[in-house]
């Protein structure tokens, strides 16, 4: 039997495509293998949005090189953001690559494994399908943010159609998925491209009915684009969670303009508003790129103050990495390293301690909990907020809807138990 080995980092398009990507190969017939050395083939599924990403894969590409000298060497396919549509470089620099696929590009790898495939194809025991399951919406992204390869390397926007999105949420529920969560990397944008224009709303109400899924998830949004109709949607469909992912990217209104973001800082406070106005209860969770080329002292207090002002449930923050053919990377990188690592502590130490006081309030409340997995002897899944919470209990929670009374509260996770009162 022939086996494949997968290896992805990287945005959730990309744990999305590696979901799709081990469900085809085995399809065909190959046997997942934990380790690169015991595959017939071998799936990159890459990511450069930061430099430190890119060191990654090349190190793990490079790694790969020996075993092309084996007697019956593996296939190697490597995908993802790291493969511009011209990879006539790439081709040479690493020569014993045997294809090189587009972000996304799961036709092309389910033609090249073809030629490979066990003859005839025997059934493997398909892996456990996931609770919670990445379902793309779309992909490339019409925004020009100046600092982002990625929509470089993925393209301008491309809607899936409504039908074929219900079609595929029906198939993984089918499969034992309770929850979705819708994928591009702006959906706010979905439809604007289909036939009648279709909005995320409408596709929220298309697929909110599927018998057996429990919830519904959707990401990431932009500031500029959400609409009221949107927001009014999430309040009104009780299987979508009240949770927004929300990039404001920057404190400071010249360093948005000059990161393309095309919106201010006050509409992204008068944002926030309309959506607590509507759902008090809702989380937002934010990006944001510290060290962004001239960002000054004061700019980037700009930042910390915002983000202490609208305590949000989450915070990501990266420093800025200059990217290739991007218009920031033609900027002076001028925040040094240790500046920009500077920064970036003291947002996650106000976040930890924002996101500390928000679990806290939690205490001693019922939440109710989408069992996802086993994790170190306890259950783990997430709120409708998508707080983390684990508990301890015998027997087989995987996929179900159970209430929790929280009894220890972290910044990151909550702890509780059962609540059988109200089970
Ligand atoms: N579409 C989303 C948006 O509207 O921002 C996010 C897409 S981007 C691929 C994911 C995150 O990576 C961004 O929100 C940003 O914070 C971070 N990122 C992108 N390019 C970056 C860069 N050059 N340096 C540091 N962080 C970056
Ligand atoms: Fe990149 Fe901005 Fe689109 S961060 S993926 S160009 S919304």
């Amino acid at each position: 039997m022939s086996s494949y080995h997968l290896w992805s980092i990287g945005c959730q398009m990309n744990a999305a495509d590696a979901r799709q990507a081990a469900e085809m190969l085995e399809g065909l017939g190959f046997a997942p293998v934990s380790t690169p050395e015991a595959a017939d083939l071998i799936v990159l599924i890459t990511c450069v949005v930061r430099q430190s990403a890119e060191d990654r894969v090349i190190g793990r590409l490079s790694s790969l090189k020996s075993l092309k000298r084996r007697r019956h060497p593996p296939a190697i396919v490597v995908m993802g953001c790291f493969v511009p549509a011209d990879h006539e470089l790439l081709a040479a620099q690493f020569p014993y690559v045997d294809r090189f696929l587009l972000p996304s590009d799961l036709c092309g790898l389910r033609a090249f494994a073809t030629m490979l495939a066990p003859q005839p194809a025997t059934r493997v025991a398909a892996s456990v399908a996931p609770v919670s399951a990445l379902v793309p919406i779309m992909h490339g992204c019409d925004h020009h943010c100046t600092y982002c390869i990625v929509r470089l390397r993925r393209g301008p926007g491309r809607s899936i159609p409504v039908a074929e999105i219900v079609a595929e949420v029906q198939r993984v529920v089918a499969g034992g998925a309770r929850e979705v969560t819708l994928l591009g990397q702006n959906v706010d944008a979905y439809g604007a491209d289909l036939p009648g224009a279709p909005d995320l709303a409408d596709l929220l109400r298309a697929i909110h009915d599927t018998p057996g899924l429990a919830r519904i998830r959707f990401l990431t949004s932009h500031p500029a684009e959400m609409t009221d109709k949107l927001i009014a949607t999430v309040a009104e469909l009780p299987k979508v969670c009240p949770h927004f992912e929300l990039p404001v990217q920057a404190g400071d209104d010249e360093v948005l303009k000059r990161m393309g973001r095309h919106y201010t800082v006050a509409h992204y406070r008068t944002l926030v508003e309309r959506i607590r106005a509507q759902i008090p209860a809702a989380s937002i969770a934010t990006d944001v790129i510290v060290g962004f080329p001239g960002e000054s002292e004061a700019q980037f207090a700009g930042t910390v103050q915002l983000l202490r002002e609208l305590r949000l449930d989450a915070v990501h923050v990266a420093a800025y990495s200059p990217r290739p053919g991007t218009p920031a990377a033609r900027l002076p990188d001028d925040v040094p390293a240790e500046e920009k690592a500077r920064r970036r502590q003291v947002i996650e130490t106000l976040q930890e301690e924002i996101s500390g006081e928000l679990s806290a309030a939690l205490l001693g409340q019922t939440v109710e909990v989408l069992v996802e997995e086993r994790r170190r002897g306890r259950w783990g899944g997430r709120t409708r907020t998508n707080k983390l919470v684990f508990f301890a209990a015998e027997g087989d929670w995987r996929g179900r809807l159970v209430p929790v009374r929280i009894t220890w509260a972290g910044p990151w996770s909550l702890i509780g138990e059962l609540d059988t009162t109200s089970a």
